[in-house]
């Protein structure tokens, strides 16, 4: 049976793209074709993903949505179908998509997201007699309206569809205040603790969490974390409260974009039996942050500069890591606090740490192909792909032991290297001693390097396609349409 499904996101590789939610959203369509899934991938209607729409075809207009003028437009996603919620009153704007271009969020992305859940439910309940669907898929809450509009406001004479709530971050949930309730256009009994309601305000990815068939996040250990407070952030008690219906699927990586064997960014391809040629790649690279060429291990950050992602204890141990032979090339971008002390910490050590504040995804790949090691130290990762990226480039990840670095990277412990396992470092409880001696550890493996190539190898050779993935998530949808 084939089966048709509505992916309802605000970002999707390569349109639009802040973190690793697009490499998912963008990745899926490819990763659902081969088990007899159609994807139909809804985006807002952002400059960059209009200037993609040539001579698009115009779906469905609405005079008023969410109290603007908006149409509905068919495209491709990577030759997959794709339509776009063109509302230039929502969504031409300069910036990213959720912010002003001084980094402030729009005050009313309440409004821009709610327009962006009423379309979903529209479509899905079949306002374009062409497109029917068998289910809806929404991404964190930016999409989560989508289930509550379906569960509380179907479009007149629909059958109710069953659907999944993919989280990617439990700490984004879209709160907004009671006020906002009367402008979404729903009945009042929506209103309610097992509605939209959240600490009298409205809750967004809560209500898609309540209303969801299947509540999915994107590793089994964070699926597992979220049931506890520090994790949960809130909504742990509505994660225990829908028990098996909250399962992890952990995200897969698109070889048609991550491959060192033919990744044109790189000055050298490479394979797992060709590693002596990623000595090129770490010239260069070192020579792109200026920094002096060494004996010790060449670090690499790829990360937005935030709290989550642990930069602050980062920021501790750079004396630490230059002081046992270690150099660091960060490229990121984020809290400004931490830029600017990054960029003095280069001051401080020059030759040896090497920081680009911004967003640069070209560097992102010639980064995995030519560092040493790669540093993920997050106090929280619900799945983390630049870790996946650094398996498959043979740029040894060194992690914090949460959320799906847990479950994706192998420690080097004596055993695990004794079965040829091992494919990285993982450290428990992110501080200052962690972090420290998790790196050192780093520069005394990487001065075996018998023991280094090993672990470099064992990760390349991991299977962190989507294949597995794309099948768990095929078999899920067919779970909740044969059960509907
Ligand atoms: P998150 O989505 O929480 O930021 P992930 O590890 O899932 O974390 O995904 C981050 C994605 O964004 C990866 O594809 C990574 O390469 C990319 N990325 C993060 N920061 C930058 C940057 N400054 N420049 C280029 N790519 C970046
Ligand atoms: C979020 C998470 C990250 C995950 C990504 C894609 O941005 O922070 O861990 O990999 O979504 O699912």
């Amino acid at each position: 049976m084939s089966l048709s499904v509505l992916s309802v996101a605000s970002e999707a590789v390569p349109l639009v793209k802040t973190g690793g939610l697009a490499d998912v959203v963008g990745a899926l369509p490819a990763a659902l074709a081969p088990h007899g899934v159609e994807l139909t991938t809804l985006l807002p209607g952002y400059p960059a993903v209009m200037g993609t729409l040539k001579r698009g075809k115009v779906l469905h207009s609405y005079d008023s949505l969410l109290g603007q003028p908006a149409r509905l437009v068919a495209g491709k996603l990577g030759g997959e179908p794709l339509i776009v919620l063109d509302a230039p009153a929502f969504f031409t704007r300069e910036g990213s998509p959720y912010a002003d271009p001084a980094g402030k969020d729009w005050n009313d992305n309440w409004r821009r997201f709610a327009a962006l859940g009423r379309a979903a439910a529209d479509l899905a309940g079949g306002l374009v007699s062409a497109r029917k669907f068998d289910l809806v898929h929404a991404h964190d809450w930016q999409a989560a309206m989508a289930l509550a509009y379906l569960r509380f406001a179907p479009i007149k004479g629909s059958t109710p569809l069953p659907s999944v709530m993919t989280i990617h971050n439990m700490a984004f949930q879209g709160y907004y205040g009671r006020e906002i309730f009367k402008e979404l256009g729903l009945p009042k009994s929506a209103w309610s603790i097992t509605g939209v309601e959240y600490h009298k305000g409205v809750g967004m990815l809560k209500a898609g969490m309540e209303a969801a068939s299947v509540i999915t996040t994107v590793s089994p250990t964070y699926a597992q974390e979220i049931r506890e407070a520090e994790f949960g952030m809130g909504l742990e008690g509505l994660v225990v409260h829908r028990g098996d219906r909250v399962r992890g699927i952990v995200n897969g990586i698109d070889p048609a974009e991550w491959n060192p064997e033919n990744d044109s960014h790189l000055a050298a391809t490479y394979s797992v039996r060709t590693l002596a040629k990623r000595a090129a790649n770490k010239r260069k690279l070192e020579a792109e942050f200026g920094l002096e060429p060494g004996d010790g291990p060449l670090f690499v950050v790829i990360s937005r500069l935030t709290w989550q992602k642990g930069m602050d204890v980062l920021l501790e141990v750079l004396d630490h890591l230059v002081g046992i032979g270690g150099r660091l090339a960060l490229l990121g971008s984020g809290d400004a606090a931490m830029e600017a002390e990054f960029r003095a910490a280069a001051a401080r050590h020059p030759g040896r740490i090497g920081v680009r504040i911004g967003y640069d995804e070209d560097l992102a790949h010639r980064m995995q192909g030519g560092g040493d090691a790669i540093l993920v130290p997050s106090r929280f990762e619900p799945c983390g792909l630049t870790q996946l990226y650094g398996l498959a480039y043979g740029c040894v990840p060194v992690v914090a032991r949460t959320g799906g670095l847990a479950d994706t990277v192998i420690d080097a412990n004596l055993a695990a290297r004794e079965a040829g396992a091992a494919t990285g470092v993982q450290f428990s409880g992110i501080d200052y001693s962690t972090l420290a001696s998790a790196i050192s550890r780093t520069v005394a493996l990487y001065h075996q390097p018998e023991v280094w190539k090993a672990i470099q190898q064992s990760g390349m050779k991991a299977d962190f396609s989507w294949k597995n993935s794309g099948k768990a998530y095929a078999e899920l949808y067919r779970e909740l349409v044969s059960a509907q």
